[in-house]
């Protein structure tokens, strides 16, 4: 499973991309407001700092205006990635994007009818937001269980990018299911290298060494 930052943090992303674990990164309209800077500030720099994608989200929520700032945002790098929210005006874009070879991410997926609406219509990547359905008492997890299933099942190429992450369960459950991407908040990522274990390994190792000596 390939690892994504999901933040707008530029000073965040530099520190986990120095660790080598960081492929891509996901934004949105949110992530960019709290990083108190505008998204022609920070898609840039976000796009020089991975190799992988970097989704960066249309305003417009009409087909047209989402082709056209699609396009804008498309100049800026290689590898932008335009975020297309899930509705109808949404997937016609898709289909304009994709026949002009733009990468898109349809956002805000929350069922498997608008995950299988999104791939049909030439999607390059669907984010279910697992944490989001988790808070209305449904399971997100198991969304992304059911869509790498059926994408498999039709030979569907559209990757997934399991989104709204929000404990080191979601990670561990996602990467079981098959997503082939989780994006992941900064807090959740530093999270998964810690165990108690490896500390307490590690200072025994080092006290046995100095007792050695
Ligand atoms: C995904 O691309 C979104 O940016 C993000 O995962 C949403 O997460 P949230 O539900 O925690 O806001």
């Amino acid at each position: 499973m390939k690892i994504f930052m999901d933040t707008a943090d530029v000073d965040e992303i530099v520190g986990m991309v120095e660790l080598g674990i960081v492929y891509g990164v996901t934004t949105n309209p949110s992530l960019i407001a709290k990083s108190g800077r505008t998204q022609a500030e920070v898609i840039p720099e976000i796009c020089k700092l991975v190799t992988g994608p970097v989704s960066a989200e249309v305003i417009s929520t009409e087909c047209a205006g989402m082709v056209r700032e699609a396009r804008q945002l498309a100049q800026i790098a290689d590898n932008i990635v335009v975020k297309i929210p899930c509705i109808a005006e949404g997937l016609k874009a898709v289909r304009i994007l994709s026949a002009e070879g733009i990468k898109t991410n349809v956002t805000l997926v929350f069922s498997l009818s608008q995950a299988i609406l999104a791939a049909n219509a030439g999607a390059s990547y669907v984010s279910p937001f697992i944490g989001r359905l988790d808070d209305i008492g449904e399971d997100g997890v198991q969304l992304v269980a059911n869509m790498v299933k059926i994408f498999k099942q039709y030979g569907l190429k559209t990757e997934i990018i399991a989104a709204s992450i929000r404990n080191l369960d979601h990670v561990n459950q996602v990467m079981l299911a098959g997503a082939q991407i989780a994006t992941i908040p900064t807090n959740v990522l530093e999270q998964m290298l810690l165990h108690p274990l490896t500390d307490k390994g590690l200072e025994k190792f080092l006290q046995d060494y100095k007792n050695s000596l």
